[in-house]
């Protein structure tokens, strides 16, 4: 993979005529578009197509339902986005994933595309200790995600999401073929925002990242093209 190929923008927004603004600068000059549950609950299937064009896309709706209704949003999603890599939650469980990986496979092949990578979040960066415990959960932040890192590997999925503090442990625990996608980046002269556990590209990417998710950095910059550029080359 070339540098600028792990880098995947993360366009936040309800807004088609920002999201277009923003694609068009940096289309060529990146791995992939990122769109969530925003963009496309706000501009469906077709608005999502019409922003990723060429351009691989990460669809980031993290489906987390019974089995037999992730595989349908699954089929439904490959249809009609046609993305590169498509996610779940790995706390939805074995049999929600596998039906998730089948239902993935199954969808490509029928539309004629290769299977995008299915990707598991682990535990949200947003959560922490505290927040496990208040719903039940007594195992720490670190732990569960490497638990959820390996159910998610025997299950089927190609990767997970993790934080940049997490790379090395989950490399070392599910080894190279296993894709980490990895947001909280931030260039080292940028604003850190909301993202408190960050890193920058370059350290990420040495650090064992496959794919860098990163938003405002790029995003917000008055100058997207430019931005992008410049944190491609901070990879070289
Ligand atoms: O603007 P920023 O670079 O912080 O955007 C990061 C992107 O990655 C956003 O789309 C955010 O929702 C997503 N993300 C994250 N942390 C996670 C999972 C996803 O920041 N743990």
């Amino acid at each position: 993979m070339k540098p600028h190929e792990r880098i995947l923008v993360g366009i936040d927004t309800p807004d088609m005529e920002r999201a277009r603004h923003i694609a068009e600068r940096v289309r060529g000059l990146v791995g992939g578009i990122k769109l969530g549950m925003e963009f496309h609950n706000a501009n469906g299937p077709a608005g999502v197509r019409e922003i990723a064009g060429d351009t691989p896309l990460f669809l980031d709706l993290k489906y987390h339902d019974i089995p037999n209704t992730v595989a349908g949003a699954v089929r439904s999603a490959v249809t009609t986005c046609r993305p590169r890599i498509i996610n779940v939650h790995a706390s939805g469980g074995p049999a929600m994933m596998r039906a998730a990986v089948d239902a993935n496979r199954d969808a490509a092949a029928k539309v004629g595309i290769a299977p995008p990578l299915m990707i598991a979040v682990t535990v949200l960066t947003s959560i922490d200790d505290a927040d496990l415990a208040a719903v039940g959960q007594a195992t720490p932040a670190g732990d569960q995600v490497k638990r959820l890192a390996l159910l998610a590997k025997e299950a089927g999925c190609d990767g997970v999401v993790c934080s940049p503090h997490e790379i090395t442990t989950l490399h070392d625990a599910c080894g190279d073929n296993f894709t980490l996608v990895v947001p909280g980046i931030r260039p080292a002269d940028a604003p850190e925002d909301d993202q408190k556990r960050k890193m920058t590209p370059s350290d990420a990417v040495s650090a064992g990242a496959d794919y860098i998710v990163i938003g405002r950095p790029i995003t917000q910059a008055a100058d997207p093209a430019a931005a992008a550029k410049a944190i491609a080359e901070s990879l070289l």
